[in-house]
């Protein structure tokens, strides 16, 4: 590791944008974000399987409490504000100074900017963490929805890399990804 970057970078507990609450995964979040993380064809595009139970479910809260701890993984519940309904959760990866994005909004809440407005509040935070000097993603090549979220979010495509990785609802074969990588915000054109 980078001896100049913090060992477990400092994300806040709470991340306020316009219409979501961002704040750490909780035990009893375990119902409502089953319900984002179940149907195998909304997740076809997604790394990991998807839950086949709620027990599942909070397996996958337990070792995200676990990682944010460790300092590895900054993964917020998105709570719709007007409700106080979980829409699903958005994390950061972190390693070596980087930060990879991923997030998964339930079916129902589609199509309602929320990766938007979740990935724009994500990426500004995520560059203001000391030590931080990337802020990534990549997405299956065929993904066209993040491939658009992320675009608009200012991302800039860096290009498709092949096999880069497996995705459990796809089967066994690697797949070609695409990666993305955020400018920071003092330096919009390095890689424009
Ligand atoms: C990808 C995902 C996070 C998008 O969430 P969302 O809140 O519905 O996204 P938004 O409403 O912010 O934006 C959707 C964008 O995709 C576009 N879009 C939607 N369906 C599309 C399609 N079939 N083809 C191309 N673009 C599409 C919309 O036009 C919109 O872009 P625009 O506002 O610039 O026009 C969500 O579909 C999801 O959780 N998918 C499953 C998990 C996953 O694949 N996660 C990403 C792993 S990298």
């Amino acid at each position: 590791m980078n001896p100049k970057t913090p060992p477990n970078p400092e994300f806040p507990e709470r991340i306020a944008t316009e219409r979501l609450d961002l704040r750490r995964l909780a035990l009893a979040d375990v119902d409502a974000l089953f319900e984002a993380y179940e149907d195998p064809e909304h997740l076809r595009f997604l790394g990991s399987a998807a839950h086949r139970s709620p027990a599942d479910t909070l397996r996958y809260i337990e070792d995200s409490i676990a990682r944010w701890d460790a300092g590895d993984r900054k993964e917020y519940a998105m709570v719709w504000r007007e409700t106080g309904e979980i829409c699903g959760s958005i994390g950061a990866f972190l390693g070596n100074g980087r930060a990879s994005l991923g997030i998964v909004v339930a079916p129902r809440w589609g199509r309602h900017r929320i990766a938007h407005e979740a990935t724009r509040a994500l990426g500004a935070v995520a560059y203001a963490v000391p030590g931080i000097f990337r802020v990534w993603a990549f997405c299956h090549a065929s993904n066209e929805v993040s491939r658009a979220v992320l675009l608009r979010c200012g991302f800039i495509e860096e290009g498709v890399i092949r096999a880069w990785a497996r995705f459990a609802n796809l089967g066994p074969d690697a797949q070609d990804c695409r990666f993305l990588w955020l400018p920071k915000p003092e330096d919009p054109g390095r890689h424009g």
